[in-house]
C-alpha cells in the first residue's frame, strides 16, 4: 500500500484533492521533467516503457496515496523522461475497479499526469474484439467509447482544473486519430477503428453479454481506459487511445478466455504498439 495513512482501496471524497497534491509534490522531487505527454500502457504492453530516455522510475508503491499495483501483466512503475525528444510520463500499469478499487483511485494516475501539465493523454489496454474481422494482435484507434462500468470517477466535488459537465460527444481527439492513421501508414501497421466498451470484471463476459454489447454498438470490450478518459475530459485534455485486441470476445472463438494468452498476444504485438507511439510523439502529438 502507499504510504499515506487513511488512504487504501477506497478513498474518501474530501482526500482526493490532498492526495493528488501529495503525488505531484512527490513527483516533482524526484524528477524536472515537465511532461507534455502522458502514456498509459495496458496488460502486457509495458515494453514501451523500455523506450524512455534518462529514465527516473518511480515504483507505484512509493508515491503517497498509490496502491501497489497487484495484478500479473502490471508492473506499477512510473518513468519519467524522453521519447522521440518529447518529455513524457509513462505509466506502466494502473489500477482497476475489479481489484477492489474505487473509481477515484482508478483515475489517479491520469489525474496525476494532468496535474503535471500533459498536453496530451495516450491511453493503451488489452481487449477482447467483438467486431467479427477484429483478429487477436490488431491495433485499434478507440473512436469512442460506452461506460457499463457502472462508475464515474468524477462524482463527488469538482476537483481543481475539472469541470461539472463534461461534454462527451468527442471525448477521442479527432486530430490525434488522425495523426495516429497517418503514422500508422508511414509504419505499414495496420490500425482498426472502433467503439470500446468498459465493463467492470474481472469475470470475462458471458457469451449472451458480448451478443448484447455487439447490438449495444460495441467493437471491443474491456475492463478499463474509461476513468481516465472522463478525468482528462474533465480538464481538457486531448486524448488518444488504442486498444490491442488480444482475443475475440467470449463465443466468438471456440476456446476459452484465458489471461496468459491476452499477456501472451501482447508481447507479441507490442512491437508495432512501440513504433507507433513514438511516431505519434515524434510527429508532434503533443506539442499544440
Ligand atoms: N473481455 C474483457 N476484457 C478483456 C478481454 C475480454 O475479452 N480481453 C482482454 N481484456
Amino acid at each position: 500500500m502507499g504510504s499515506t495513512a487513511g488512504v487504501g482501496m477506497r478513498m474518501g471524497m474530501d482526500d482526493r484533492e490532498r492526495v493528488i497534491g501529495d503525488a505531484v509534490a512527490f513527483v516533482r522531487a524526484r524528477t524536472d521533467i515537465q511532461p507534455r505527454a502522458g502514456i498509459v500502457l495496458g496488460s502486457g504492453l509495458g515494453a514501451f516503457a523500455d523506450d524512455v530516455e534518462g529514465p527516473v522510475r518511480v515504483p507505484f508503491g512509493e508515491i503517497p496515496g498509490f496502491p501497489d499495483a497487484s495484478i500479473a501483466g502490471h508492473a506499477g512503475t512510473l518513468t519519467a523522461g524522453h521519447v522521440s525528444g518529447v518529455p513524457c510520463i509513462v505509466m506502466q500499469g494502473r489500477f482497476h475497479r475489479y481489484e477492489g478499487h474505487d473509481a477515484a483511485t482508478t483515475a489517479l494516475p491520469a489525474r496525476l499526469l494532468v496535474r503535471m501539465g500533459i498536453r496530451v493523454l495516450v491511453l493503451t489496454n488489452a481487449a477482447g474484439g467483438i467486431q467479427r474481422t477484429l483478429q487477436p494482435g490488431d491495433l485499434m484507434l478507440i473512436d469512442d467509447h460506452i461506460n457499463l462500468t457502472g462508475a464515474n470517477p468524477l462524482i463527488g466535488s469538482v476537483l481543481e482544473g475539472e469541470t461539472r459537465f463534461p461534454d462527451m460527444s468527442e471525448p477521442w481527439d479527432r486530430e490525434l486519430q488522425r495523426l495516429a492513421e497517418d503514422v500508422a501508414a508511414g509504419e505499414g501497421i495496420p490500425l482498426r477503428r472502433g467503439v470500446y466498451c468498459a465493463l467492470h470484471g474481472p469475470s470475462y463476459e458471458t457469451r449472451a453479454e458480448v451478443r448484447m454489447l455487439e447490438r449495444l454498438g460495441a467493437d471491443a470490450v474491456g475492463m478499463s481506459t474509461v476513468p481516465e478518459v472522463l478525468v482528462a475530459r474533465a480538464a481538457g485534455v486531448r486524448v488518444l487511445g488504442i486498444s490491442l485486441i488480444t482475443n475475440p470476445a467470449a463465443g466468438l472463438a471456440a476456446s476459452p478466455l484465458d489471461h496468459d494468452e491476452v499477456l501472451e498476444v501482447g508481447r507479441r504485438a507490442a512491437d508495432a504498439l512501440r513504433r507507433l507511439l513514438r511516431g505519434v510523439l515524434a510527429a508532434g502529438a503533443a506539442s499544440a
